[in-house]
């Protein structure tokens, strides 16, 4: 039952307007002494050309009350609404014990494309990438549980001139050995090493740029380096894929449209869309108010760009999308808004169906990450280092746990995930370790702690027939607390996937964990009377199925001991 849809059928049975236009005025009083659910009449004044408390008063005398609503009052120009709360409850409960609670089939038939995570190659996998993983991967659950089909693209930069300047460094100062070895970070001191150098010496750019060049036309040496550091690479990332538990459903990076260039080429030529620029081939992007979109360098080689055009109109022939969405910092939003142009240019009607999803900036207390200079954090020591802090805790304060180590990697990790995931996407995020492990914070493993507190609370009380429940045990107000949060929790999964923000989930799971922990404050759950240890017991299961249930959208486990 959507109450809210309830009430408003009601009201526009009195008012003749269209419930679903209603259904969206409806608020929730900030202050619960004025009712559960209230309704302004502002709107209706024009319509109905009266004063809206006169409207309100109309509306009270017409009212045919839904079931689960006990009273209603005119408050100025409002209509107050109060909940019959054993009804409520035992509505809202009945629903979120259900496996299925939260799930949807608006998304069925459907498909949308989630471009996500996609780190460069030959380059560590730093924390800025984190969360592009992260975000993208709770989308893709996210999306998957409102019925969607989804898939999971990893764009991996694996082309460009970067790798000229690679292969370049590497015949002149790396050896097989020391890359075996060292395997990213070897790749990263000698390119690193080939910017130094050609400052001092430009003439090595032009070398790197015939490597770049043999790499197109497939030359033998040129391609296996390549691949050889592409594979390393990739044994690298699903290192760290491995410990985040995330997967994808292609690979496909920026190399394999090397051989669908041309044709994009060719098209945009035919749409007489291509200008010369310089000895470059740009799309003039004027009218748009934006720079040139560059699709052709004026050494003949393509770009970032002229690669993620390719991609969208070999995705929309392969996966018939109905969404395209790319997760990546702030940084890249010209880029994308000025490829999006150059596909609706192109003539293509799903230009629309494009979604660039931005997120600010990761830093650590010290300062904004980067590859090129100092202060790389790797991912791999970021999660190592959460894990070894998670099992430091644990052993503190609870140094007798089962299966400590996997404990430690779920907190560990989830705690990450979940402080990557808190705040809207588009504000930075800053790494500190004692704000992301804080167990009384908002934080992953608050959550995940008051997860097993429900868990730990029903292996106590055994096989109880919850069939007895009484629901009128459960109308005191920290149990409605809990069950008004619970009824939320389907609305939110959709909310978080239309504005493709985790952190209404994150942000929700905290608020549920908290009238939770309030109502176990305040109810004793085993008790004598089995009517009323039933009853609260339903609502521990509720809560303990919603947060186990939400933490999975947003890739998090949820231990039933910590
Ligand atoms: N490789 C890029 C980077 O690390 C991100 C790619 C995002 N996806 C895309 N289709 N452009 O910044």
């Amino acid at each position: 039952m959507d109450f809210k849809m309830e009430i408003a059928t009601a009201i526009s049975a009195c008012t003749g307007m269209d419930a679903n236009e209603a259904v969206n005025y409806i608020e929730i009083p900030p202050d619960r002494k004025m009712g559960d659910y209230a309704f302004p009449c502002f709107r209706l004044a024009k319509t109905l050309r009266k004063a809206p408390p006169v409207i309100a008063q109309e509306i009270i005398e017409k009212l045919k009350k839904p079931d689960f609503i006990s009273s209603a009052e005119v408050k100025g120009a409002y209509v107050n609404f109060f909940a019959d709360k054993s009804v409520f409850v035992r509505n809202v409960i009945e629903r979120s014990v259900s496996a299925s609670y939260g799930s949807s089939d608006m998304g069925n038939g459907k498909t949308v494309v989630i471009d996500y995570s996609s780190p460069n190659i030959a380059k560590p996998f730093h924390v800025g990438h984190l969360r592009s993983t992260v975000i993208g991967s709770a989308l893709y659950k996210i999306y998957t549980e409102l019925g969607y089909k989804c898939v999971g693209i990893n764009h991996l930069g694996d082309w460009g001139t970067q790798f000229g300047k690679l292969i370049s460094a590497y015949k002149r100062w790396g050896s097989k050995e020391a890359v075996e070895r060292d395997g990213i970070s070897e790749l990263m001191r000698i390119y690193v090493k080939f910017h130094d150098e050609a400052e001092k010496e430009p003439s090595l750019n032009d070398e790197a740029r015939g490597w770049f060049v043999k790499m197109q036309e497939g030359d033998d040496e040129a391609i296996t380096l390549w691949k050889w550091f592409y594979e390393m690479s990739i044994r690298e990332f699903e290192r760290v894929y491995d410990i985040l538990d995330v997967k994808f459903d292609s690979y496909a990076g920026e190399s394999f449209y090397n051989d669908k260039m041309d044709a994009v080429v060719e098209e945009l030529k035919a749409k007489n869309l291509l200008t010369e620029s310089n000895g470059a081939q740009i799309v003039d992007l004027e009218d748009s108010n934006m720079p040139p979109c560059l699709i052709i360098r004026s050494d003949g080689g393509t770009l970032y760009a002229t690669r993620d055009i390719a991609a969208a109109l070999y995705r929309k022939k392969t996966y018939d999308f109905d969404k395209c969405i790319y997760i990546t910092a702030i940084d890249q939003n010209l880029h994308f808004a000025q490829w999006f142009k150059v596909i609706e240019k192109m003539g293509y009607d799903w230009a629309g169906s494009l979604v660039h999803v931005p997120f600010g900036l990761v830093s650590l207390e010290s300062g904004k990450l980067s590859t090129r200079h100092g202060n790389v954090v790797l991912m791999e020591e970021l999660l190592k280092g959460s894990i070894d802090e998670t099992r430091r805790i644990i052993e503190e304060k609870n140094p007798d746990l089962p299966d400590k180590e996997n404990v430690a990697k779920q907190v560990g990790i989830g705690a990450v995930k979940f402080n990557d995931l808190y705040n809207g996407r588009i504000k930075d995020v800053v790494f500190s370790w004692s704000r992301m492990l804080n167990f009384d914070g908002e934080t992953g493993p608050y959550v995940q702690y008051t997860n097993a507190r429900a868990c730990s609370v029903l292996k106590k009380a055994g096989d109880v027939d919850l069939s007895q429940a009484e629901y009128s045990a459960v109308s005191d107000e920290s149990s409605f607390e809990v069950c008004r949060e619970l009824n939320n929790f389907p609305a939110k999964v959709i909310d978080a996937a239309e504005k493709y923000e985790p952190s209404i989930i994150s942000r929700y799971l905290v608020d549920l964990s908290q009238a939770f922990n309030k109502f176990y404050h305040d109810n004793p759950i085993i008790v004598e009377d089995k009517k009323v240890m039933a009853a609260r017991l339903l609502i521990v299961k509720a809560v303990n199925n919603v947060l186990v249930k939400g933490l999975s959208l947003l890739g998090i486990s949820a231990p039933e001991q910590m």
